[in-house]
């Protein structure tokens, strides 16, 4: 075993010019890692700053600026009129911890040892691993990705530049837990206007994604192991928010009417929250009906459950007259609406919202409050002054010819050169779904477009219970060349794989 030295051995200890890293920062470094790593131990005393300064040829203030850090983060200690020694609060357990590790990493893994998570942080990672296959390339038919090119970024930055000159280069120093009022105040005129929507500003907390916000949603209103109902087929992130805060999911089947209420009632009678995307549902595109809405608002009032409505694609229908929120029809006040920026500007941009009923803004307040209060101030404000001088309308009727054109240049383009695939109608959205021919299975049919390019998500990757193979194809983030493209890229790659299938 290596002997502790008595003191700092000056010889051994080497100042380099040639270096980038400064003088007093060498030595700094050096005696702090001899000091966590053992070979300096509490008590020993340190030769005098002169002699440092003469051994290693620099000036005594570079050493004094080196020892004066040291002190000050309590590596050393001065005692008047004796010296600098090595303090003696640096715990011994530091260097058995240290070397416990060293041990324990010293075991043949065969790679980076794992880190110690939670059950709950295990799980998250193992649902990551499977589903991560489908989910790496933004190329096409990536579901979700919007037009390149369409976000308004001149008429951002214009906002941001004024803003910031508003503000006299200091953003407000007190932060609102719920989000920034004025964004919030624009928020509720939008949604009343448009989603007939009923809420004050007070009832809008600002938020960075819908898996913010229903995490947010299962810390506040669940307990470990309530139930609660999610559609299956589903929104996969949903799922893992609200199983990641211990929720126990319950797979509903859907039918053409939206989410199974009978079956919810005879499978988990007891459920204490209910997760729907009822406008569009995620990923068939189902509209739920009135009368199955009606009933869930009935089943929600009376067992005093709460019920998500995820209107995360409100803003792209392409057909009909806009249709009135769940949150709309709601006497009981058991909705809470979300909604998020991510489908009308750019995922990147991270800001969504909540609307939750009048009883529960002191319980967000608190829990805002004490856990992340909101999203970064500036991107709200330039979003409020957007709202606010009515360019948010203008940008989403732009848009929504922009995707209503792609998703029929898509349709016609798969109709003629696929015919096996069989597209329903459907009339929002950003993405369409291709049965496949029945017998067929989606994933291997997915993993061989993906060895071509072709990027999809296979539905039977959203389901808990067996259903026919389909492709899910977003349209919304590809031009016509880019679209017309990949689908003859794709029917050469089918035409090898599902032969067998199509007569
Ligand atoms: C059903 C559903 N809800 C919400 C979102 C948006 O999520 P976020 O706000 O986290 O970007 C998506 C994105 O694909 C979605 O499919």
């Amino acid at each position: 075993m290596p002997s502790t030295p008595r003191t700092l051995d000056l010889a051994s200890f080497i100042v380099d010019r040639s270096l980038d890293e400064p003088l007093h920062l060498q030595i700094y470094h050096g005696v702090r890692d001899s000091i966590l790593n053992g070979r300096l131990a509490p008590g020993l005393r340190l030769p005098s700053t002169r002699t440092m300064a003469l051994s290693w040829a620099i000036s005594r203030s570079t050493v004094l600026a080196a020892i004066d850090q040291l002190k000050a983060e309590g590596y050393l200690e001065g005692r008047a009129g004796s010296g600098v020694f090595v303090s003696h609060t640096i715990p011994d357990r530091l260097n058995c911890v240290k070397s416990d590790r060293a041990k324990s990493d010293a075991v043949p893994t065969g790679g980076n040892p794992s880190p110690q998570l939670s059950n709950r942080g295990s799980s998250i990672c193992d649902e990551f691993r499977i589903r991560r296959e489908y989910f790496d390339h933004a190329t096409p038919f990536r579901p979700g990705v919007p037009a390149e090119g369409t976000f308004p970024s001149k008429r951002w930055s214009r906002l941001s530049t004024r803003l910031w000159r508003k503000f006299e280069c200091d953003p407000p120093l007190v932060v609102e837990p719920m989000g920034y009022s004025p964004l919030r105040e624009a928020i509720a005129v939008h949604l009343g206007a448009t989603r007939g929507v009923s809420c004050d500003a007070d009832q809008i907390v600002i938020v960075s994604s819908t898996q913010h916000a229903l995490m947010m949603l299962g810390q506040i209103l669940l307990d470990s192991g309530d139930s609660v109902w999610i559609e299956d087929p589903g929104y996969l992130r949903a799922q893992a928010a609200l199983a990641a805060v211990g929720a126990k999911v319950e797979p509903i089947p859907l039918d053409d009417e939206g989410i199974d209420l009978e079956h919810a009632l005879r499978t988990a009678p007891s459920a204490k929250l209910c997760y729907v995307t009822p406008s569009h549902q995620y990923p068939l595109g189902i509209t739920m009906s009135l009368s199955r809405r009606l009933a869930l608002l009935e089943w929600s009032a009376r067992s005093r459950s709460w019920i998500v409505e995820d209107d995360y694609m409100a803003e792209y229908r392409y057909a009909g007259q806009p249709l009135v929120s769940l949150q709309g029809l709601d006497e009981f006040a058991r909705v809470i609406y979300l909604g998020t920026f991510s489908k009308t500007f750019s995922p990147a941009l991270r800001l969504g919202f909540i609307v939750i009923p009048q009883e529960l803004i002191s319980a967000f307040n608190a829990v805002r409050s004490l856990i992340d209060r909101c999203p970064s101030f500036i991107d709200q404000a330039v979003l409020a002054e957007f709202m606010r001088e009515g360019h948010l309308g203008r940008h989403v009727r732009r848009m929504r010819r922009v995707y209503d054109e792609r998703r029929n240049c898509l349709r016609h383009a798969l109709n003629s050169e696929i015919p096996c695939l069989d597209l329903r109608p459907v009339q929002s959205g950003m993405h369409t779904v291709a049965w496949l021919p029945s017998g067929s299975d989606d994933c291997r049919v997915a993993r061989h477009l993906a060895e071509e390019g072709v990027v999809t998500f296979p539905l039977s990757t959203m389901c808990h219970r067996p259903i026919a193979p389909a492709l899910i194809l977003g349209y919304a983030g590809w031009n016509r060349v880019q679209t017309l493209q990949q689908v003859r890229r794709m029917e050469r790659s089918l035409r090898t794989i599902l032969s067998e299938y199509c007569s």
